[in-house]
């Protein structure tokens, strides 16, 4: 069996007791498995295998370089945000051609440096942004590949944070807008437009709001038909939802379907924007219990040495992540309200957890912690940027070293 697993008392990664890790290499530290990040990737493409399809890992989620490399050894393609996620995604050997540029706001100094860079595509969110664009591929004489961001007015049905398809989010063009851009866009010597993009928001739980996104994309590529623009992909960007609590999320094969049943009929290839699904599951956060004390009748308050610094989303969203001691201790279970050590109320990692008897010193895995944890992390409080371990093949080894203070201090004068 893959992944994170009790084996006889003690959490494993892949054979590897997570204590081992702890004790090697100190607390907090991230962890992932490459076995299960792999598998992942691996369900994800299996399910569009009947229709041509990318993937274009969404490095938002988790941009370490290994992580990364070991995705596009997979056949992974990129989508980055800014033009740092673009060069980090250079680094980690992805071809310009194999990289979109997504994102609300790109900067002059981004669009300069991205036009001439011969991406698959910069998904432009604005007729401003289409403007921008177009000019500098006009002065440098090239012509630039884009493709347009809808703003489908659509309720994902996730966290308000992380939905984005709604008319009221700051995101993607208003449909009007895409309407009078398709009169004009075949026309625009510095412009080929090659996709209608769209990425209604993340987490999402149920396919329904997917597919419609997916078919009112389609309907638009009919339109574009019309004015005589053929596409070359559509892209349905991310957002696909993970269980952190048990609760049921849709299925690969389920997700997969929804999209295709609308993307078929128009024969183009699918691109995709994952980042949560493949990477999520693949990583959690070990941290060390540092001090106990009482709360109220029912519950103690255990605190971590890794909090909203490290892994931001309980305190962003009141995210809910499965917590557990890396070892059971003998005892009658107790309710905790686990925190971190961050001077903010707000810095609850989890809270009225039952638990086996937790001590001082005590290991603790932060599950499902791969996606948005340690891309989120900061210094708040001088906190480092935690280590990062990937287990492959049974053996560990660290992918991310430890932030140091003269790391953190190095820029400053
Ligand atoms: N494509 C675009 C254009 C996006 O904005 C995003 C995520 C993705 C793809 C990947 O979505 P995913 O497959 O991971 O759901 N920090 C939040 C999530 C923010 C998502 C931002 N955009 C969290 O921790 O839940």
């Amino acid at each position: 069996m893959i992944g994170f697993c009790r084996a006889a008392h003690q959490l494993v990664c892949d054979g590897v007791p997570l204590s081992a890790i702890a004790e090697a290499e100190g607390t907090p530290v991230y962890v992932y498995s490459a076995a299960v990040l792999r598998a992942r990737y691996r369900a994800i493409d299996e399910a569009f295998r009947d229709y041509p399809h990318r993937l274009h890992y969404a490095l938002k989620a988790n941009s370490t370089l290994a992580l990364a490399k070991t995705l596009r050894e997979l056949g992974s393609a990129a989508d980055a945000n800014s033009i740092w996620e673009i060069e980090l995604a250079r680094k980690a050997g992805f071809a310009p051609g194999d990289i979109v540029f997504t994102g609300v706001g790109k900067s002059p100094a981004e669009l300069e440096c991205a036009v001439p860079m011969g991406l698959r595509a910069i998904n432009v969110e604005s007729v401003g942004e289409l403007a921008r664009v177009e000019a500098i591929a006009d002065r440098l004489r090239l012509t630039a590949r884009v493709a347009l961001r809808v703003n489908p007015d659509i309720d994902a049905k996730s966290h308000p944070h992380i939905s984005t398809g709604l008319k009221i989010n700051k995101f993607g063009l208003p449909l009007d807008d895409v309407r009078e851009l398709f009169a004009t866009i075949a026309g625009r010597r510095a412009l080929k437009l090659v996709a209608i993009h769209v990425h209604i928001g993340s987490q999402i739980t149920t396919t329904e709001p997917l597919a419609r996104a997916a078919a009112l994309v389609t309907d638009l590529v009919a339109e574009l038909r019309g004015h005589g623009v053929t596409l070359e992909y559509v892209d349905l960007g991310g957002g696909l939802g993970i269980s952190y609590d048990g609760g049921v999320v849709p299925t690969v094969a389920e997700y997969a379907e929804a999209l295709l049943t609308h993307v078929r009929p128009t024969g183009l290839p699918i691109v995709i924007e994952p980042g949560r699904a493949i990477v999520g599951p693949a990583g959690v956060l070990v941290t060390r219990v540092i001090d106990l004390k009482p709360r109220n009748a029912d519950s103690e308050f255990a605190v971590l040495d890794a909090g909203m610094a490290e892994l931001m989303r309980p305190a962003l969203y009141g995210a809910y992540h499965g917590v557990e001691p890396a070892t059971i201790r003998a005892g009658l279970d107790r309710q905790y309200e686990l925190v971190g050590p961050i001077c903010e109320s707000a810095d609850v990692v989890a809270r009225d957890r039952v638990l086996s008897p937790l001590a001082v010193g005590d290991v603790m895995v932060i599950r499902d912690a791969g996606a948005y944890g340690s891309a989120m992390a900061s210094n708040y409080n001088r906190h480092p940027i935690p280590a990062e371990v990937l287990v492959e093949d049974g053996r560990w080894r660290v992918i991310r070293r430890r932030q140091t203070i003269d790391d953190m201090t190095l820029l400053e004068s």
